[in-house]
């Protein structure tokens, strides 16, 4: 059976950590549901992390569709959200066709957008339309111009109220949960406590409801990144590197394909094809 939000927000109800993991296709959406990953973000971090961009920001609604289909397909359980990317919600319009397509065609079961205050009748008006919305605070990174650097939001009691505010602002508007990125632990802790949402943090310290990592990072696939909010629980970069080479010197040295991974047919049939022919 396929999680929902309800599901979700009864773990916080229970104070069981939430787990949630990126995942751009069906196989690596496979592997991790059948780990028993409760929340599989299709993230814009595809752009990044995947399609080979420096950023989220060229991340188009056809790419986010394509990739959430995949990661649909190859997820039987868990609830899958699919990021709504750059300007696609610039406007109620816009966000309900971006949130139509990602649900009907990409089979997402919950959008995520990134903002506060300015999103709430984005947030409302989705909801109204039933859609579950998943906000984003902190460091969003669809901002990444206007921030000019990776950095953590919220260190000034100014900056801290105001994510706080932000945070209630989606909570009454009706997000389902909200993901803090890059905000500092004590202030995620006092926004988990003042929330009746989940919060799953990355780069947020310890206190919120649950996590997000981008499964590039938490997967060792690249390694010449390495975020400080990142645990890398495997080392996959030198495995796969080694894989391709031993790959390389088998075709070269002619030792793969060997009998085992061919087939052959009936002589006969062969010289009767080639009967004619010089
Ligand atoms: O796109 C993404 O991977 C995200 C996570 C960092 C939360 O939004």
């Amino acid at each position: 059976m396929r999680k929902t939000i309800t599901d979700i927000q009864q773990m916080k109800a229970r104070g069981e950590p939430i787990a949630m993991l990126t995942a751009y296709d069906s196989v690596t959406a496979a592997l991790f549901d059948s780990a028993g990953i409760p929340i599989l973000l299709v993230g814009d971090s595809l752009g990044d992390n995947v399609l080979g961009f420096g950023s989220t920001i060229p991340v188009t609604l056809d790419d986010m569709v394509r990739h959430t289909a995949a990661v649909a397909r190859g997820a039987q359980s868990a609830l899958i959200v699919a990021d709504m990317p750059f300007l696609t919600y610039a406007t109620l319009d816009m966000a309900v066709t971006a949130a139509r397509r990602l649900m009907q065609e990409g089979g997402a079961q919950a959008v995520k957008l990134e903002g506060g205050q300015a999103m709430t009748p984005i947030v409302r008006r989705l909801v109204e339309c039933g859609v579950p919305v998943m906000g984003h605070l902190g460091y969003t990174p669809q901002s990444a111009h206007v921030f000019g650097k990776v950095r953590v939001q919220g260190r000034s009691a100014a900056a801290a109220r105001r994510l706080i505010e932000d945070a209630l602002a989606l909570e009454e508007a009706g997000a389902f949960a909200l993901v803090l990125e890059l905000v500092p632990a004590q202030l995620a802790a006092a926004i988990t406590e003042r929330l009746r949402i989940p919060t799953i943090g990355i780069g947020a310290g310890p206190y919120c409801d649950g996590q997000v990592q981008v499964s590039t990072d938490m997967l060792g696939l690249r390694d010449d990144f390495k975020p400080r909010h990142a645990r890398r629980f495997a080392e996959l970069a030198p495995i796969i590197r080694a894989a391709a080479a031993a790959y390389i010197a088998a075709v070269s040295e002619r030792s793969f394909p060997s009998d085992e991974h061919s087939s052959r047919m009936d002589e006969a049939a062969l010289r009767e094809a080639l009967e004619g022919l010089s």
